[in-house]
């Protein structure tokens, strides 16, 4: 339809094209990486290959949509001050593409193998498309507003269950160590006596891709950016999920402690992080 097509490409096939592009050449060079480089801290990290993905998914972007704007991971002093004002900046633009060249960086630079290439597009503010790509078991997932979320094709629903005692959540250690590590482990501690289990893969993104595939029935986080989120926020949602901040306002691209879930346990999972 007439939102996802300008002049005949469609913003998802470009979006896909870039994702697996950029996957299949990281993947590509796993175990060839350089020493990373620390951005803020030892638990920082950015390499060579997060640089050079970036650049592949912005130059194939730009020659598609050259007048649209851009906003990526490595394009954007590091912390979380230089990321908010980089988000403001932009985020009122007609479109936009949010990107992260690879969510999980620690992951691939010890070869833990659970990495994605995340890519959005917001359309004044509102995320229309959504790609999380998972080079390592090649799984893609894709979603556009109003039209549900698929993984390889076959649509994604969130999961059903309806009890914390019966669900498996996600979350993740913060690479910013001031603030979001220590209320982020309270909120470990808080939980996990309440779910099943806790998982912690490294990718927010992949966490997120995994609530709309009803392998995880909820996910959070403290001190995310809008290039971890942005894309799996629209898999969720398309998948039937809800994804908020911690306090229970719904997502927007400024959302930094994020809470997603199958929505059945929505209301139980908010109050658990609120008691840390
Ligand atoms: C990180 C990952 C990780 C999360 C960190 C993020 P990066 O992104 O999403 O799972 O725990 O907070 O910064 O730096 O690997 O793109
Ligand atoms: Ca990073
Ligand atoms: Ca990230
Ligand atoms: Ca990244």
């Amino acid at each position: 339809d007439n939102e996802a097509v300008i002049g005949g490409k469609s913003f998802t096939a470009v979006a896909v094209n870039c994702a697996s592009k950029a996957g299949e050449w990281i993947k590509s060079r796993i175990g060839q990486v350089a020493e990373p480089d620390l951005k803020i801290s030892l638990h920082d990290l950015v390499t060579e290959v997060d640089k050079g993905s970036e650049r592949l998914i912005r130059n194939l972007i730009g020659t598609h949509f050259p007048e649209h704007s851009f906003l990526g991971e490595e394009g954007v002093e590091p912390g979380p001050e230089a990321s908010v004002k980089a988000l403001q900046k932009v985020s009122a633009e007609e479109y936009l593409w949010i990107v992260d060249p690879i969510d999980g960086t620690t992951n691939y630079v010890h070869g833990f193998p659970f990495f994605t290439v995340s890519i959005a597009l917001a359309h004044r503010g509102k995320v229309i498309v959504g790609v999380v790509y998972d080079p390592s078991r090649d799984e893609l997932f894709v979603a556009e507003r109003g039209k549900g979320a698929y993984v390889h094709g076959r649509r994604m629903k969130v999961s059903a269950e309806t009890t914390l005692d019966r669900s498996l959540v996600g979350s993740g250690f913060p690479a910013e160590h001031q603030v979001a590590l220590p209320r982020n482990l309270k909120q470990i501690q808080t939980m996990a006596p309440q779910v099943r289990n806790i998982r912690t893969a490294g990718s927010a993104a992949l966490q997120m891709a995994y609530v709309a595939a009803g392998r995880l029935s909820g996910f959070w986080e403290i001190g995310l950016n809008s290039w971890d989120l942005a894309a799996g926020s629209l898999l969720v949602e398309e998948a039937g999920g809800t994804v908020t901040d911690q306090s229970g306002d719904p997502y927007h691209l400024g959302v930094r402690n994020v809470a997603a879930s199958n929505g059945h346990i929505h209301a139980d999972f908010l109050k658990e992080l609120a008691k840390a």
